[in-house]
């Protein structure tokens, strides 16, 4: 099949049924940048509050270069996978201090930004310069392994060249940034994972899977990671002088978040008497406190899923617990500051329900 009779049908289908979307009303590239980094990690609904307030709060690329880590982390509260939102982060101050403030024009410089992938490379400087590169997306792999019958598996090495290959034949010179929009645009609401809308499709007629009925075999994913399981048991200590909080600051999932004396073991402990950890038992012994536990959450991440308690921790006005304290990098923080505070989703949804 002719690559432009592919591409001309998508764009022709796009200019029918497209969804107005802000960043698609810019040129702008931080505003783009900053709109793909986010739908990286949640559909364009739940996206779009995000993408507001990013906008509001951070209008430049200059005004977010400015901000403090934590502030940007806090807008990103929920949306997962937080490295992103610290790289997009570190990409404006090196785009402002070392870049003189000029956004990277090209493929090949946006690659160079820290965190910037070959998605992200390509969605700005297609749809921002119009520079003739393809998006490989989620979507793009789905649309392109249905129409093309591609059955190799789009998480293998081999896999994602040939995809990329096919990819790069298709994009038509000087219309890159409609194409590019147009092809995410039809597998997300026209060539769907499930029950994709093939009698209505422009397509239909050269799609593989359609005629062959294989819509629900591609793409092939295998997945062969397997998922860690991890139990955490989370103790907020509370005193007169406020909750106790921590920066995360290992190489562990929510670096540069907050969150409360965490101890993690290999099975769920059930009561609080059977957690391993000195302070904890230090402070049963010798401060007596009241304790009330919660329930078990299950909290689902991309290769790990969590199983969390919390215990709460009610020491009044007990010194030795501060000591031990300032030992374990723990602050007392005031209500107010807690809440400001950006925390994993999961400890900031149990503080409003449970616990303010
Ligand atoms: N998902 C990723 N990028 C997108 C875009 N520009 N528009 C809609 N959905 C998207």
């Amino acid at each position: 099949m002719e690559p432009n009779y592919f591409s001309e049908k998508i764009i022709s289908w796009y200019h029918q049924h497209q969804r107005q979307l802000p960043w698609r009303e810019t040129k702008d590239p931080y505003l783009i940048w900053l709109s793909e980094v986010i739908l990286q990690q949640t559909r364009v609904k739940q996206g779009l509050p995000y993408y507001y307030s990013f906008v509001e709060a951070f209008p430049t690329v200059y005004d977010l270069a400015n901000a403090r880590e934590q502030e940007v982390l806090r807008l990103w509260q929920g949306l997962g996978y937080y490295s992103r939102a610290r790289n997009l982060h570190f990409c404006a101050k090196t785009i402002v201090h070392e870049l003189g403030g000029k956004f990277p024009k090209s493929y090949q410089e946006l690659i160079q930004l820290k965190g910037v992938g070959a998605y992200t490379a390509a969605a700005v400087a297609s749809f921002a310069y119009n520079e003739t590169v393809p998006v490989v997306d989620g979507n793009v792999y789905r649309v392109l392994s249905r129409v093309y019958g591609v059955k190799e598996d789009i998480l293998s090495g081999k896999g994602q060249k040939i995809f990329r290959e096919l990819a790069d034949t298709l994009v038509p010179k000087g219309k890159a940034a409609v194409y590019n929009q147009a092809i995410m645009e039809f597998g997300a609401l026209q060539c769907t994972p499930k029950s994709p809308a093939c009698l209505l499709c422009p397509i239909n007629s050269i799609c593989y899977a359609y005629q062959h009925n294989e819509q629900s075999k591609l793409p092939v994913k295998i997945k062969k990671v397997k998922m860690k399981k991890r139990f955490f048991s989370y103790i907020i200590f509370r005193s007169q002088q406020g909750f106790f909080m921590r920066e995360r600051k290992a190489n562990d999932i929510w670096k540069g978040l907050y969150d409360f004396y965490l101890v993690e073991s290999s099975a769920d402990i059930g009561d609080i008497q059977n957690l391993n950890d000195p302070l904890v038992q230090q402070v049963l012994k010798s401060a007596t406190p009241t304790v009330d536990m919660s329930a078990l959450y299950k909290h689902q991440l991309t290769h790990q899923q969590l199983w969390i308690r919390f215990f709460t921790l009610d020491i009044g006005e007990h010194k030795l617990a501060n000591s031990l304290f300032t030992n374990k990098d723990l602050s007392p923080y005031s209500q107010e500051e807690v809440l400001s505070l950006p925390k994993p989703i999961l400890v900031d949804n149990y503080l409003s329900e449970v616990i303010f």
